[in-house]
């Protein structure tokens, strides 16, 4: 099989909103990653993520894609997008973008021509009459136009699910798929992938939606190592891979490690099953501790229960910030050792807590208000960065930013952060530069090890060990690389991983 970049990249995930604000208006944009682009170099990054950029009205933080061949305007001009992915380029950074095909936006030229015109609604998923399905966000995934007909939206009402046994909608698709490949981008990370095709009475992974895989994979191959991604939350393994066959999509994000408890044998159990469900079909496993969609690990490993369920973010639960922050470091360098593609989300880098006292009134994600208040939802793991400074915006941009910094992360910015050789940023630039050298794409063994301890040695050569018990441990023999806290006289501590070679 050859080994292209993408089998064993690590790709950071930015939140352009988020990440850095370019022209002061407090809300981050290309110019601000344009001017971060070599924060990300040194980082030791191969490749960025970006979440939607598309002029959007930002019912869904862009997932509402009102245009699929244009840049939001508060985030810069499709001239700056292609100048961003030239220079990324330059840096051997590759450019992902994020394609949402299972549902628009109600300002999409379509979508206001269906309202306008019945006899053109072919395009969405429009009925006499709704059935019972529920919103994902919450609520009734039905909305009505004032002509009496109901039009379907498995997230919020501003985003219609597109119809796609309409061939009209897979050549747009094939068509924006081209549009950005053309310019430049090196893959897509494909949004609710499993979701687009539907029946009457279901619409969760039906196998017609392979078919539109199995095209896209055929247009990715007109171009030169361009990568499908698949975000999919799948219970069943063999149907997950089924994604991933030779003909489909290259990786999938992997949820269930991301979801799964700091335990051993959890963790244990989800590796093994991930190698076994991706063997079969060769494509290469990937590892992801957090996205824009999760609470972030240092709170979630710091709480008594540890785990993580889809739209599971929860109000006020106790964490324990230290324990939280110590956990995500040996996470940190665990999955960065596991053989495959990584995923950072951006802040993931700084150990940044989910913000969980955020005010009601600013709260934007549409989970929040579609649960009635139940699901405190995403922006929480949403919050801007924190580069440089004493006080908020803390080198963000502008005076204020959209979502409100903590004045506690005066101690988590970027620039007090590289000048700590044992804060969490240098623990993953000194980790990715390591990776990058002798991990990534590739096989492990795991070797014998103590009650709750994790240990594999991968083809490589490095051994990679995590206690998860409450006893320090003896190491292998060896150099050690790089562990995520101190050693004690050469014995790994609780809650540690070390590199040792
Ligand atoms: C995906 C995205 C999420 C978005 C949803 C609807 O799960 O990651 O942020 O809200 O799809 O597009």
């Amino acid at each position: 099989m050859s080994h292209t970049w993408w089998r064993g990249a690590a790709i950071y995930q930015v939140y352009l909103r988020s990440f850095a604000d370019g022209n002061g208006d407090g809300v981050g944009d290309l110019a601000g990653l344009r001017s971060r682009l070599p924060y990300l170099k040194d980082l030791g990054v191969d490749a960025v993520w970006l979440n939607p950029w598309y002029p959007s009205p930002m019912a869904d933080g862009g997932y509402d894609v009102a245009d699929y061949r244009g840049i939001e305007p508060v985030f810069g001009t499709l001239g700056e997008a292609e100048r961003f992915i030239a220079e990324a380029h330059e840096l051997d950074i590759k450019v992902i973008i994020d394609v949402v095909p299972n549902h628009s936006s109600t300002e999409s030229d379509w979508f206001k021509e269906a309202l306008a015109n019945p006899a053109a609604r072919d395009r969405f998923w429009f009925r006499d009459e709704p059935n019972d399905w529920q919103s994902i966000f919450g609520g009734p995934a039905w909305t009505q136009v004032p002509d009496g007909q109901w039009y379907l939206h498995l997230f919020a009402p501003e985003q219609p699910d597109f119809n796609w046994d309409n061939p009209e909608v897979h050549r747009e698709f094939e068509d924006v798929l081209r549009f950005w490949l053309d310019r430049g981008v090196d893959g897509v990370r494909i949004d609710s992938a499993a979701l687009l095709v539907k029946s009457d009475t279901a619409y969760e992974d039906l196998d017609p939606v392979h078919d539109v895989y199995r095209r896209w994979r055929q247009v990715a191959e007109e171009y030169d190592e361009r990568v499908l991604i698949g975000e999919l939350w799948l219970a069943d393994q063999e149907r997950f891979a089924r994604y991933l066959r030779p003909d489909e999509l290259h990786t999938a994000f992997n949820f269930d490690f991301l979801a799964c408890p700091w335990d051993p044998d959890e963790l244990r159990r989800v590796i093994d099953l991930t190698l076994a469900t991706h063997a079969p079909v060769g494509a290469p496993p990937t590892w992801v501790l957090s996205n824009h969609d999760v609470t972030r690990p240092v709170t979630r490993y710091g709480r008594s229960d540890t785990s993580f369920a889809h739209g599971g973010a929860l109000h006020g639960v106790p964490s324990d910030p230290e324990l939280g922050y110590r956990r995500a470091r040996a996470a940190a360098l665990l999955a960065m050792a596991l053989p495959g593609g990584l995923y950072v989300y951006q802040g993931e880098e700084l150990g940044l807590p989910e913000v969980e006292d955020l005010p009601d009134e600013l709260r934007q994600d549409p989970m929040y208000a579609r649960s009635g208040g139940a699901n405190p939802g995403r922006d929480g793991c949403r919050v801007p960065l924190p580069w440089s400074g004493d006080e908020p915006p803390f080198g963000f941009g502008g005076s204020r930013p959209w979502l409100p910094q903590p004045e506690s992360w005066r101690k988590l910015t970027a620039e007090s952060q590289l000048a700590d050789l044992d804060s969490m940023l240098n623990l993953y630039r000194h980790g990715l530069r390591l990776r990058r050298e002798h991990l990534g794409d590739g096989t492990l063994t795991w070797l014998p090890a103590a009650e709750r301890v994790l240990a594999f040695t991968r083809d490589t050569g490095v051994t990679c060990v995590t206690n998860l018990g409450t006893e320090t441990v003896p190491l292998p023999d060896g150099v050690v690389l790089l562990a995520s806290g101190g050693l004690e006289d050469g014995a790994l501590p609780p809650d540690t991983t070390a590199w040792v070679r």
